[in-house]
């Protein structure tokens, strides 16, 4: 029985030293000191043990067992220890390591060229305004001078809003700004209004119901159609390139007497034709005109005193044509793959 202890003992203490894991340790503790253990099966044995030899070998199967616990305990504290060790090794932040690379944000087309057309206004002694989105049907139509049964007013074309007085509506078009302009009183005036339009249009290439315009307004005294010309191409130029060429186009706006639409000279072609310009050589960029008198009147300016000029300028086909872009959806997607080529 000695021996078998002996064995047992032996074959426990070099087991456990050569586990690895804290379960392999336990299946171990199992195999030996378990209810069905080596070392249980020995204590079962017992009785075949001469009765005065028993107190002796109980005393050594005792002391087997504690050490083999001891052993047991401590192989598990190293395990324990090693592991611990090997995660902290493994969480280590090595803090001189470079940043990653934060995303940023890119300007849209439309920011930077918006941006372009202010900075050559401004150079000109323009001041930035801006109106407001939701408008009074007066400002939109009435006031500048658009009649009742236009077809622009039309529930096709406008979003309007309900209400009781059935009069509010969102915008189709930033040229009610120069209205409230001229209402303050405050002359002469030189402004740049822009902002968000809406119109129920349907969303194509070249559509959508809600793009942007420049509004301008000049009024003072003495202003002639001269005036309106030489401030035009002198912005074309500086938008587009000094050897830009302007043509104007007789056309008609009820808010302006005389109108006329602005046409550039073909920046990709020079005006030979080409695809871009559609092989005319020209491209059209802006509606224009003298402000009606009866626009100014309405405001409360003398027109036998007063003169003006107006013009709208559609943002998004700026953008489209300064960045050559063919389809106007791409400047709502806000797809960053796209936004980062500007
Ligand atoms: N409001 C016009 C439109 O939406 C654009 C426009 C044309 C504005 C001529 C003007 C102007 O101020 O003089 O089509």
């Amino acid at each position: 029985m000695k021996t078998r202890l002996e064995q047992i003992r032996e074959k426990a203490i070099s087991q456990i030293s050569g586990c690895d894991s804290a379960e392999k340790l336990n299946e171990i503790r199992v195999a030996i000191l378990g209810k069905k253990g080596e070392l249980t099966d020995l204590l079962k044995s017992m009785k075949d043990v001469a009765p005065e030899d028993r107190p002796k070998v109980g005393q050594m199967v005792n002391e087997a067992r504690t050490e083999i616990e001891r052993v047991l305990e401590e192989h598990k504290s190293r395990i324990e220890r090693a592991l611990r060790e090997a995660r902290m090794k493994a969480e280590v932040i090595d803090v001189t390591l470079p940043a990653g690379k934060a995303q940023i944000g890119h300007r849209h087309p439309n920011t930077i060229a918006l941006e372009e057309v202010e900075r050559i206004f401004v150079g000109m002694g323009y001041e930035v305004v801006e109106g407001s989105e939701v408008e009074k049907d007066y400002y939109n139509f009435e006031a500048l001078n658009i009649p009742a049964d236009h077809p622009a007013k039309d529930e096709q074309d406008t979003f309007y809003i309900t209400c009781e007085s059935g009069d509010i509506l969102l915008r189709t078009q930033t040229s009610g700004v120069q209205v409230h302009e001229m209402e303050k009183g405050r002359l002469p005036i030189r402004m740049l209004a822009p902002g968000r339009v809406f119109r129920s249009d349907e969303v194509d290439a070249t559509h959508s119901p809600c793009f942007h315009q420049i509004e301008g307004l000049v009024v003072d005294k003495h202003i002639t159609f001269a005036d309106l010309k030489g401030t035009l191409a002198e912005f074309a130029k500086e938008l587009f390139g000094r050897e830009t060429r302007v043509k104007f186009r007789p056309h008609h706006f009820p808010f302006t007497e005389p109108s006329a639409e602005m046409d550039v000279s073909c920046f990709k072609c020079g005006g030979k034709g080409c695809r871009f310009c559609k092989g005319s050589g020209w491209i059209e960029i802006l509606g224009c005109g003298m402000v009606h008198p009866h626009v100014l009147e309405m405001s409360g300016i003398d027109p036998e005193e007063y003169t003006g000029f107006a013009f709208g300028i559609g943002l998004e086909r700026i953008a489209l044509l300064k960045y050559e872009i063919d389809d106007m959806r791409l400047l709502y997607e806000n797809d960053i793959r796209f936004l980062r080529q500007f």
